[in-house]
């Protein structure tokens, strides 16, 4: 595991120097994407790389982890319209080449069999980005007495949905389903980005780098995954044991 701790403002940077080397090893890359406020300064970068002309997507494919069950796509809140504003319709990644799964089909079971399908046929995720729940869950991996392997439908934590009231007008209107890749698709990813920032996710992201693995915080199961790189603001790194710091470089400058 690889911990880079930078100052808030250089995430993104170190975003756009993360993906830019795996776009180099592999034009062709299968990208897992995430949502919430924690990719945005990658996005961000992205999308400026992209309009300098020094980074390009064209070759790339993407499948996002996650969508709210039952939100139509067009819905301000939906994770499809999230994607299209904040990274999609701004690079040149073509849009027959990007997967959100369907919260919208008539038969939700059948639309997870349809997507691991195509992981499948895409032969995996190269590069898959995650954010972490304050409850330690991965896509919407939560946590409870066992994990799923592939995609499902989950029904969200009343943690998750308050988390999430922030983007809607009330926690009435947070979806109680979604539909969420699963932990043995994110596993299997090759090589998997986990990005944290701020104080609140300091004890989530101390307890899932050192603690016990276990399914009741999913995403310490990164712990037994053999290429994670770890991005977090020193706000986020501040509980993590002067054990793993030292194997830090410090706050990096970039
Ligand atoms: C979103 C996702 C979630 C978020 C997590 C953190 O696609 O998979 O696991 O990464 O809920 O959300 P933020 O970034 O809003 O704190």
């Amino acid at each position: 595991m690889e911990i880079h701790i930078v100052q808030t403002a250089a995430i993104g940077q170190l975003g756009g120097e993360l993906i830019a080397r795996q776009l180099r090893s592999k034009p062709d890359s299968i990208l897992g994407l995430a949502t919430g406020s924690t990719p945005i300064p990658f996005y961000k970068e992205w999308i400026s790389l992209v309009g300098k002309g020094e980074l390009s997507f064209a070759r790339a494919r993407s499948f996002n982890l996650d969508e709210y069950a039952g939100l139509p796509r067009s819905h301000s809140q939906s994770y499809w319209t999230f994607m299209q504003e904040n990274l999609l319709r701004h690079i040149d990644l073509q849009a027959s080449a990007t997967e959100i799964p369907n919260g919208e089909a008539a038969d939700l079971q059948a639309e997870c069999v349809r997507y691991d399908r195509m992981l499948e046929s895409a032969g995996g995720i190269d590069w898959q980005l995650l954010g972490i729940g304050h409850n330690g869950h991965i896509g919407f991996n939560e946590p409870g007495p066992s994990l799923t392997a592939g995609t499902h439908v989950v029904e969200l934590a009343e943690e998750t949905r308050q988390a999430n009231s922030r983007f809607f007008d009330s926690l009435d209107d947070v979806p109680r389903q979604a539909i969420t890749v699963g932990m043995g698709s994110i596993l299997k990813a090759r090589e998997i980005v986990l990005v944290a920032q701020g104080e609140g996710k300091a004890d989530i992201v101390s307890q899932a780098l050192t603690g016990p693995v276990t399914t009741e915080l999913p995403a310490s199961f990164l712990q037994l995954h053999a290429k994670v790189t770890v991005v977090l603001d020193e706000a986020a790194a501040s509980k993590l044991p002067a054990s793993l710091l030292g194997s830090t470089r410090g706050v990096e400058q970039l």
